[in-house]
């Protein structure tokens, strides 16, 4: 069990607005300050402005984690894995989320809203959160790429 209570900052789309909210009320339940940078309604808005915000914040440092929602994942992580130091770990599967914070010490969750339902979706966060990196090796590895 982690008990990691750094600050996450969270954005969406307006395909997974839902899931991001499910999301955000359950990480201020467990006492974790969250900021959210949107979407804030279901209204239509491109996926990469709340990506840049999202990894932009974790790659400079100001967050340590991030989590990051789109219809199906895949748009958040192409965008988020362009800024240094950024690690996102595009988890549709429990399996990934945890291996994604175990190997590859991933600094931002990125779900695909449209892809898996609300149930596997906050089983999949609590993984992600209470997961931790295993270091040794993983870390030589994650030093190869981090900082291209
Ligand atoms: C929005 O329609 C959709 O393209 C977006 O949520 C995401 O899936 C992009 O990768």
């Amino acid at each position: 069990m982690n008990e990691d209570k750094t600050p996450i900052i969270i954005g969406s789309d307006h395909a997974a607005y839902q899931m991001k909210e499910k999301i955000k009320a359950y990480i201020i339940k467990i006492g974790v300050d969250i900021e959210d940078v949107g979407a804030y309604s279901e209204d239509s808005v491109d996926y990469p402005d709340f990506g840049i915000k999202v990894a932009s914040s974790v790659s400079k440092g100001k967050f340590k984690r991030g989590i990051l929602l789109c219809g199906t994942g895949i748009g958040m992580s192409m965008v988020a894995n362009k800024f240094p130091h950024v690690r996102a770990a595009l988890c549709n599967d429990l399996f990934s989320a945890g291996m994604s914070r175990r190997h590859n010490n991933s600094n931002i969750l990125v779900i695909g809203g449209r892809v898996i339902g609300e149930t596997l979706a906050m089983e999949i966060l609590k993984t992600w959160l209470e997961t931790p990196f295993d270091g040794g090796r993983h870390q030589l590895r994650i030093e190869k790429f981090d900082n291209l």
